[in-house]
Parts: C-alpha cells; sequence; structure tokens
C-alpha cells in the first residue's frame, strides 16, 4: 500500500508529536483489508486481545476477549464497539498499512489495532499516550479533537476506560474509507461511527517512559553486578558532625551509580535487546520442522521470497565500520560483512527477494537459518503462530 500524495518532510516537521492532522484519502487505491465478520473471529480466538465496549443508559461496559461466538448475534440495539490488538500479526494486508508510515522507524512502531463500530459507537472522549494514525477502512465516523491533556487532567474511570471529564471540542471532520487523521500524543479525541459498520484502523506507535527505561535498564545491570563492588574511604578524615552526609561521600556514591548506567554500549545492546521483543512473547511462531543451510539455498535459488514475521520486531545498531548488532525478538546478532548486510536489508523491507550470491556466504545464511527456526523469519507470509 503506497501513498499518491503526502508530505513526509513537510509533516514531520510541521505535525508529528506537535499537532492533529486530518489527509483526505492519500492511498492509490483504498481497500478495506479486513472485513468485519473475520475481525469478529479473530476476538473469538486464543491469544489475541480484544474489548467489546458498550453503552446503554449512560454507562459504559467493557468485556474483554476471547468473547464467545455467539456474542455479536446477542447484541442489544444500543450502540458497541469492537477493538482488535495487533491485528497486523494475524493478517498481512492490515500488516501493509504500516508501510507507508515507515519513515518512523521500525523501533517506534506498535501495532495496527483494528475497531468495528455500529451506529453511534465509539469508545468515549479520551486522549492516548502515543501518536496514532487513524485510518477510516469502512463506512464513516465523525470524529472531534480537542484539548492536550497529560496526568493532571481530570479523567472519569469506568471498567478500564480513562474517559475525560472534560473535552473541549476544537475540531470536527467526518472521515470517509481511506481518510486518515493523524493525532498527536496527549490530545483529546472522540470518533463516533455515522451509520453501522464503521471501521477504523490505529497505527500506533510507542514511546518508552523514563520511568520503564530507569527501571528496565538498571534491572538488567544488576544481573551481572557483585556484591563486593561496595562504597570505598580509605581516605576518611574524622568529620566535626558524625551525622552529616557530606558532600564527597555523596558525589561518591552517585558516581557509583552513574558509572554504572552510563556506559553508551551496554545500553544500545540492552535497549536493543528489550525494545525487540515481542508484544505477546506467549505465542509461538517457531515451525513445525527447522530448517538447514541447504534448504535456504535452494529456496533462494528459486526466487522465494523472504518474510519477516509481522509479529517479530526488527531493529540494528550500527557498530564500527560496516558491522551492526541486529535485534529481532529479544535476542542480539552481532553481525560483519556479508550478515551484516543482509541484516541491514532485513530491517529495511518485510520482504525481501535475497540475492544467490549472498547465499554462497555462511555468515548470511546461518543468520537466515537462526531467524527462520526462532520464528522471525519465513518462506511463505501467511504463516502464522502454532496452536
Ligand atoms: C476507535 O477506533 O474507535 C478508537 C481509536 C482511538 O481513539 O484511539
Ligand atoms: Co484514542
Amino acid at each position: 500500500m503506497t501513498f499518491t500524495d503526502f508530505d513526509v518532510d513537510l509533516f514531520l516537521r510541521d505535525y508529528w508529536q506537535k499537532k492533529p492532522m486530518l489527509i483526505r484519502n492519500p492511498w492509490q487505491a483504498w481497500a478495506n483489508p479486513v472485513e468485519p465478520d473475520e475481525l469478529a473471529g479473530l476476538a473469538c480466538e486464543e491469544g489475541v486481545e480484544s474489548r467489546l465496549i458498550g453503552r446503554a443508559d449512560g454507562r459504559w461496559s467493557v468485556e474483554h476477549g476471547p468473547l464467545a461466538e455467539d456474542r455479536f448475534a446477542r447484541m442489544g440495539a444500543a450502540p458497541w464497539t469492537l477493538l482488535v490488538q495487533a491485528v497486523d500479526m494475524h493478517v498481512p494486508g492490515v500488516a501493509a498499512l504500516i508501510a507507508p508510515f515507515r519513515f518512523v522507524p521500525n523501533w517506534r512502531i506498535d501495532d495496527v489495532m483494528v475497531s468495528y463500530a455500529t451506529d453511534g459507537g465509539g469508545v468515549g472522549a479520551h486522549y492516548d499516550q502515543y501518536d496514532v494514525f487513524l485510518i477510516q477502512g469502512l463506512g464513516r465516523r465523525r470524529w472531534r479533537l480537542g484539548q492536550h491533556c497529560d496526568a493532571d487532567t481530570p479523567l472519569l474511570v469506568q471498567e478500564d476506560l480513562r474517559l475525560l471529564a472534560q473535552f473541549d471540542v476544537t475540531d470536527e471532520w467526518v472521515l470517509e474509507p481511506g481518510d486518515i487523521l493523524y493525532v498527536p500524543p496527549g490530545v483529546a479525541h472522540d470518533g463516533i461511527a455515522v451509520g453501522d459498520d464503521c471501521m477504523t484502523y490505529s497505527v500506533g506507535f510507542r514511546a518508552p517512559s523514563r520511568s520503564e527505561l530507569v527501571e528496565q535498564f538498571c534491572a538488567h545491570m544488576v544481573t551481572d553486578m557483585v556484591e563486593d563492588d561496595r562504597y570505598a574511604d580509605p581516605d576518611l578524615r574524622a568529620q566535626a558532625n558524625p551525622g552529616e552526609i557530606d558532600a564527597a561521600a555523596l558525589a561518591r556514591l552517585q558516581a557509583m551509580v552513574m558509572d554504572a548506567v552510563g556506559d553508551p554500549a551496554a545500553f544500545a545492546r540492552w535497549f536493543g535487546t528489550y525494545n525487540s521483543e515481542r508484544k505477546y512473547p506467549e505465542l509461538d511462531f517457531r515451525p513445525d520442522e527447522q530448517i538447514a543451510a541447504e534448504d535456504v539455498r535452494e529456496l533462494v535459488a528459486d526466487g522465494v521470497a523472504l518474510c519477516r514475521n509481522p509479529a517479530s520486531r526488527f531493529a540494528f545498531v550500527a557498530q564500527g565500520g560496516d558491522a551492526v548488532t541486529l535485534f529481532v525478538d529479544g535476542q542480539a546478532h552481532d553481525c560483519d560483512g556479508d550478515a551484516a548486510l543482509l541484516a541491514r536489508q532485513l530491517c529495511a523491507a518485510d520482504v525481501l527477494t535475497l540475492d544467490p550470491v549472498l547465499m554462497e556466504k555462511e555468515a548470511a545464511v546461518s543468520l537466515i537459518v537462526t531467524l527462520y527456526n526462532e520464528g522471525s523469519v519465513s518462506f511463505d507470509p501467511e504463516d502464522g503462530p502454532q496452536d
């Protein structure tokens, strides 16, 4: 899927993380990538995160999936919305929606959530902590945008919905199929279905919080620390008041902390590994049958393309020379030469037709074998999780 007319540089300069933007159908030919029935089917599956949100008599209700197969037949006349998380992992056509937004690096991408609503359905006025592109897939939705919110904004917490106590509407648009609304973090928004069969695709991003980074990085670093690496003061002098923790001691103590977490290489390796962990690590995508180097060479010689698993997260950090560390699904792979070239190619494209000449290089083939056997790449775009 590609855009015919969208100025990425202008968008990044004036809108990204700054202000909302309405993009009227920029697609070459918009086609809704998942049918309502297929979405409902996903919400009934184990291992798929979904919520069914209703509103009756002014009260919101939230039901978490997996839903019973007959659940939708039992819905009343009141408006409702079904939200299914990470549909890109299950439907290749939904994964393809991410392609035009790849001007944002892989590591910032979270998932594509898909919603289905009946006439009047919505999830209430709220704000999200992340950037989102809301693509109207089917039917129409009225979006109203409002004020900038933060942690101090008063909320009405109902079920697990965090609705805004006050919504000051600043803009209002009705989105038609193919239209896109970009909403930066913190901007109040409310989308209400205009007519039945309203489907919206949220291409969502992620941005780690400082508290998460500090907590997780420090937890990682302490695993290698030893008990006898301690504060030492062989230069201690008698002090006037024994009650004071003096500036020199504080500086030395703080340096112990800062030195332990200040190594850029250790941070890069940890972050790449941490950030590339799968969203749902319990889903097992490993193939029934492991692949061998010879099989890889044959498939590539036959022109079969290598596909990244849409549930896998690929990113790399450049090292000296042409070397890179490739991060895939929580694992770090140090690559140089041909393997590094392959690693860069894999991070740049979700489907890759490999050069058979590259397959003469042991390191490159061995990287593919490892990634294939972990379920991170396949030679078949339809490969899904194992039951
Ligand atoms: C929806 O698709 O109904 C809600 C998406 C959002 O507001 O983030
Ligand atoms: Co939202």
